[in-house]
C-alpha cells in the first residue's frame, strides 16, 4: 500500500510518468476532499479532488465491506477522507482508471451549510467566499494557471539571460506621476517629516524607475511583483493590488521592446497550453462564453502581432461610424472602448499602439523626432484591451530634465533618475504586463476579481 497523488496515477496511466505503484491492481492510498458522495442500495460513488491535479479520481465503495468507517453513505460534500484500496484501471470508461475501497477514514468532517454544494454556483457568490472558492473546478483551474504563468515568465526570462531584480513595495516615488498612490504612514496626523521614514513613504505604483538603474548594470533585468493603485475605477479590469511583470532592456529601442513583448507573450500561453490542457479544455468549454479560447490562444501562438500609430488608430475610429461614449479626436487618451474596437474590429488579435502624444503618456518615454509623439508602445488584446504599456526611455538628460520642469515634477526628487543619463548612459527600453490582465486573456474570465486569490478594489477588502 502507497500513499499517492491522484495527479501521480494520472501520470502514470497517460504514459507521462510510469509508475509501478500506480499499476492495475495495485493497492493505493489517498487522501482529499470530497466533491460528491452518491450511493445506490449498498454501492456508492464518492468523486473525490485532492488538489493535487484538476481531475478528481472515482472512488467506488460497498457500503457493508468497509473497514474502520461503518456510515460512509453519509458523508457529505466537503468532508476530506482518506481513502484505501485497489487501483482499477477502467479503459474507455469517462474516467480512466477507480479506487475500490476497502477502508476509508474520515479525516475531518464538514458542517451540512457548506456553501459549495453539487450546483452551479455564480461568480458573484464565489467573490464572498473567497477562502472556500479555490476549491471548485473553475478557481482550481484559474489559480493553476496563475501559477503556471507565473512560472513561465520567470523561465522565458531566466532563458533570455535577463536577471530578475526585487524593487521595494515601499518608495518615496510615483513612477507614472498619475499621483495615485496609496500613503505609509505610522502617524494619524500626516506630519510626514516626523513620520517612520522621516518623509512621506507610499506603496509602489510600478518598479520601473528602481529597475532601470539595474539594467544600465545588467543589460537585461525585470522585477515581477505586487503593486498598487489608488485608482478609483470600479471597472472588470482595474484592481488596487496587482501583479505586474517589468523587464527593462539596455541598448533596445522601441523595435526591441515589442519584440520581447511578442516572444514573450506566445512563450508563455503555449507554456500554458503545454502544461494545463486539462484546466484550458474546462476553461474552453465552461468559463469561455464563446468556447474558442484554446483556438484563440493557438492562432495567437502562430501568428504576428501587427503593430498601426496611435494617429492611424485615430483614423479608424474616425471612419469606424460608431457611436464612441467618448468622442474621438487626435489627442485624446484612448479609452477601453476604442482600444477594443481597434484590436477586436480592426485587427482581429493583438495589436501594438505606437507613437502616442506626449501629453497623454508618463515624463520618462522617449519624444520621438516630430516633437509631438512619445516612442511608446501598448499591447491591445480582444476581450481585454490594454494588456502591456512600455516605451522607449528618455535617455537625453536636457531633454529629460525640460520634461519634468514642464510637468513640474521637482528635479531633485529624481536627481538619482537623472544621474543615470549622466554616468555612461545608453538608450533602453522596457515594459510593464499586468499579470491580471494577461490572466483574464489566457483564461477567459471577465472580471479581473477572479483571477485574483483576494481581490482589493475600491470599497472591497476582504479578509
Ligand atoms: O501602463 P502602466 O501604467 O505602465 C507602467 O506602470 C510602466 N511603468 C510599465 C513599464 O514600462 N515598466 O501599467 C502597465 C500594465 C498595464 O498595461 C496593465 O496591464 C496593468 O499594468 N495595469 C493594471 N492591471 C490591473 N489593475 C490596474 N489598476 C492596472 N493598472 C495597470
Ligand atoms: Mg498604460
Amino acid at each position: 500500500m502507497q500513499k499517492l497523488l491522484v495527479d501521480e496515477i494520472y501520470k502514470s496511466v497517460r504514459g507521462v510518468t510510469p509508475n509501478t505503484a500506480a499499476s492495475d491492481g495495485a493497492e493505493v492510498t489517498i487522501s482529499g476532499w470530497i466533491r460528491t458522495n452518491r450511493s445506490n442500495n449498498n454501492i456508492g460513488f464518492i468523486s473525490l479532488n485532492d488538489g493535487s491535479c484538476f481531475n478528481c479520481c472515482q472512488v467506488i465503495y460497498e457500503s457493508n465491506k468497509i473497514d474502520n468507517y461503518t456510515d460512509i453513505t453519509k458523508l457529505l460534500t466537503g468532508c476530506s477522507i482518506e481513502v484505501t484500496g485497489k487501483l482499477v484501471m477502467t479503459p474507455g470508461a469517462q474516467q480512466p482508471f477507480e479506487i475500490n475501497a476497502s477502508s476509508v477514514v474520515l479525516l475531518g468532517s464538514c458542517d451540512a451549510d457548506y456553501p459549495l454544494q453539487k450546483k452551479r454556483h455564480s461568480l458573484e457568490f464565489l467573490r464572498e467566499i473567497p477562502h472556500l472558492r479555490p476549491r471548485t473546478n473553475t478557481f482550481m483551474a484559474v489559480f493553476k494557471v496563475r501559477s503556471l504563468v507565473s512560472q513561465a515568465i520567470h523561465e522565458f526570462f531566466h532563458d533570455e539571460g535577463f536577471t530578475y531584480i526585487h524593487t521595494p513595495l515601499i518608495t518615496g516615488n510615483d513612477a507614472e506621476g498619475a499621483g495615485e498612490t496609496f500613503t505609509v504612514t505610522t502617524r494619524d496626523d500626516g506630519k510626514y517629516e516626523e513620520d517612520f521614514f522621516g518623509k512621506h513613504a507610499c506603496l509602489t505604483v510600478s518598479g520601473q524607475l528602481h529597475v532601470e538603474p539595474f539594467a544600465l548594470a545588467f543589460g537585461k533585468v525585470y522585477t515581477f511583483g505586487p503593486t498598487f493603485r489608488a485608482e478609483n475605477s470600479n471597472t472588470a479590469f482595474h484592481a488596487s493590488e496587482f501583479w505586474m511583470i517589468e523587464p527593462e532592456l539596455a541598448f533596445a529601442d522601441l523595435k526591441d521592446d515589442m519584440a520581447c513583448m511578442e516572444k514573450m507573450l506566445k512563450f508563455v500561453i503555449k507554456s500554458v497550453l503545454d502544461n494545463a490542457p486539462d484546466e484550458m479544455k474546462f476553461l474552453n468549454d465552461f468559463v469561455c462564453e464563446k468556447h474558442d479560447l484554446i483556438d484563440k490562444l493557438t492562432k495567437v501562438v502562430n501568428s504576428d502581432f501587427r503593430a498601426i500609430t496611435y494617429t492611424e488608430a485615430i483614423d479608424y475610429l474616425l471612419k469606424s461610424g460608431r457611436d464612441f461614449e467618448y468622442p474621438v479626436e487626435w489627442g485624446i487618451d484612448l479609452k477601453s472602448e476604442h482600444e477594443r474596437y481597434i484590436c477586436e474590429q480592426v485587427v482581429g488579435g493583438p495589436t501594438f499602439l505606437i507613437d502616442y502624444p506626449k501629453e497623454i503618456k508618463a515624463f520618462y518615454m522617449r519624444v520621438n523626432d516630430d516633437g509631438k509623439t512619445v516612442a511608446a508602445c501598448d499591447l491591445l488584446v480582444p476581450g481585454v484591451g490594454e494588456l502591456i504599456g512600455g516605451s522607449q526611455r528618455e535617455e537625453r538628460c536636457d531633454v529629460l530634465v525640460n520634461k519634468m520642469q514642464e510637468l513640474g515634477i521637482p528635479q531633485e526628487d529624481l536627481q538619482w533618475y537623472l544621474d543615470l543619463r549622466r554616468f555612461g548612459g545608453v538608450k533602453h527600453s522596457g515594459f510593464g504586463l499586468g499579470l491580471e490582465r494577461l490572466l483574464m486573456y489566457v483564461t477567459g474570465v471577465s472580471n479581473i476579481r477572479d483571477v485574483l486569490p483576494y481581490a482589493r478594489t475600491p470599497r472591497n477588502l476582504k479578509f
